[in-house]
């Protein structure tokens, strides 16, 4: 068995219930995931739930909930949700799992061993929201700290500290050597340019119990519990070591069967988490032992009519209501076409309700329903001799969407997806098969016609499967065929046989009233 291709998300806080902006970094994944799948490789994809920590025992606290008894009922309501989405992940990870708490501490042991931790009694300044330590750098010009970090104070606390400053040479060197690891090209330039113009800061990795109890307890202090983001980011190698990965399990000398994962070729994450990314788990895995992840890929941030998304002034968008109203492959569409990874993003219902109507609606629905009724309605269904009038165009963009997908470029691949639904869109106006139709000579012209329609609807449904695989399965029925378009090798020009008869036509994507 061969390396799988090992993609994460970030593992969302339970602290609530999801948003936009998590639901997006699932499906960006889950397109990612299943476009790997099409094009042949074996693939595990990890998402799940960082449920330690301040931010969750305050949570749970608010509810007058033990934390265990609220993130149990909350884990039920995410996982719920990964199936809303029909995400394709391997595994679902949960931190308070006696699998990962188990492996944080054989690490933390490991490490202790090794001497990169030190224990130093600090007195500075501390957001308990953030649940970080800040220094008299994080002030702003005018000399108070970001409103993000809540309140801000004054803290005298004897903790454990993780050797950053020693490795931050490597990690520059290691950053411009290999510009693939932190994607996009600004994200690396900004953590570069962190690296280079301050001094790191040794990591806390502990808090005192007597302050904050909901972690893992630290193996070799037992006053101690592990700072959140050290527990949450080895949630990508515990679950794989779970697996029995032998990169991981051999370099802690632990037994190994066959499944390897490690390192990941993909870790999505938000941009608001980029430093715990590129420089902290790097460090961590260099002090393990362990090779780096292949790419960090840094999306954007959804804002909703221009305004931060958040639950307190009420600025949301409910991901399964949109789903409810308009279907699982409008909301996955719409999120991958409108925002890039990389910049921000914007959420209006208008924008939204415009991408449905313009290009799912009139653009590709009407396509496959059009192209897939008059088949039915002039040959009875039965496909005609085979004809290659689209195959030039059909088969450039199977190549660029290839290219694409195998670049991650998910936006650019479904614009060249649209550029074969807009030519074979216009290839009915042109053709005019309705007219075609009424003229006995005619009758080879349409044959041709049809087929170019058909088979256009074909290998449409297959470069789409990894982005709306319901609408792409549903194409397939109504194609009349019985296997799923979910490998890309199927794209192939000329797959639809002549005398095949094909399914029923039935719209895809309904236009709604607005
Ligand atoms: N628990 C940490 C991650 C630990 S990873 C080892 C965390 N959780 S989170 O729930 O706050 O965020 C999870 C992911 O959702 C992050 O990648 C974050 O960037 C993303 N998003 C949260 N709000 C977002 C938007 N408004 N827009 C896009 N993504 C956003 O951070």
């Amino acid at each position: 068995m061969s390396k799988r291709f090992y993609i994460t998300t970030a593992i969302n806080y339970v602290n609530g219930q999801p948003h936009l902006g998590h639901a997006y970094e699932e499906v960006v994944t889950d397109v990612i995931a299943r476009a790997r799948r099409s094009l042949g490789q074996e693939v595990f994809f990890l998402t799940g739930l960082d449920e330690h920590g301040q931010k969750v025992q305050q949570a749970a606290q608010a509810e007058g909930k033990s934390p265990q008894v609220y993130c149990d009922e909350l884990a039920a309501d995410w996982k719920a949700f990964t199936q809303k989405l029909e995400l394709t992940n391997d595994d679902f990870v949960r931190t308070t799992e006696p699998r990962h708490k188990e492996f944080v501490q054989a690490i933390l042991a490991k490490l202790h061993a090794a001497g990169q931790f030190y224990k130093e009694t600090y007195e500075g300044w501390y957001s308990a929201r953030e649940e970080t330590f800040l220094t008299d750098k994080d002030r702003r010009p005018d000399g108070t700290f970001d409103p993000a970090y809540g309140e801000v104070v004054k803290l005298q606390e004897t903790n454990y500290w993780f050797k950053l400053r020693e490795h931050q040479q490597w990690l520059i060197d290691y950053l411009e050597a290999n510009p693939d690891f932190v994607q996009p090209d600004h994200r690396r330039n900004e953590v570069l340019g962190f690296l280079k113009n301050n001094e790191l800061e040794d990591l806390c990795i502990s808090r005192p119990k007597a302050r904050l109890n909901w972690g893992i307890p630290l193996p070799f202090d037992a006053d101690y519990v592990t700072y959140v983001w050290f527990d949450a980011l080895v949630n990508y190698i515990s679950i794989p070591a779970a697996h029995g990965d032998p990169a991981i399990n051999s370099a802690l000398r632990t037994p190994h069967s066959a499944l390897e994962l490690w390192p990941a070729d993909l870790h999505i994450i938000g941009k608001d988490i980029l430093k715990f990314h590129a420089v902290y788990w790097p460090i961590m895995l260099k002090a393990m032992g362990l090779p780096l992840p292949k790419q960090i890929l840094a999306h954007g941030w959804w804002q909703k009519d221009g305004a931060k998304i958040s639950k307190s002034t009420g600025n949301i968008v409910d991901p399964i209501a949109v789903i409810n109203e308009w279907g699982l492959d409008a909301f996955r569409f719409y999120v991958v076409r409108e925002l890039d990874i990389g910049p921000d993003g914007n959420w209006t219902d208008a924008g939204f309700r415009s991408r449905y109507q313009a290009e799912l609606a009139n653009g590709l629905g009407n396509l496959i329903n059009r192209s897939l009724s008059m088949l039915k309605r002039y040959r009875n269904g039965v496909v005609p001799a085979r004809a290659d009038e689209l195959a030039p165009d059909a088969n450039k963009v199977i190549a660029d969407t290839r290219a694409l997908l195998e670049q991650n470029q998910l936006q650019a691949a479904l614009l060249a997806i649209w550029s074969l639904v807009t030519r074979a869109n216009q290839y009915v106006d042109q053709t005019k098969p309705f007219s075609l139709a009424k003229d006995p000579t005619q009758a080879k012209r349409l044959d041709e016609v049809l087929y170019n329609l058909a088979e256009t609807c074909r290998v449409l449904a297959v470069l789409l499967w990894p982005f709306i695989p319901n609408s792409a399965t549903k194409i397939y029925g109504q194609l009349g065929l019985s296997e799923a378009p979910e490998k890309f090798s199927g794209a192939n020009w000329g797959g639809l046989q002549p005398g095949h008869s094909i399914g029923e036509p039935a719209p895809l994507f309904p236009r709604k009233e607005v």
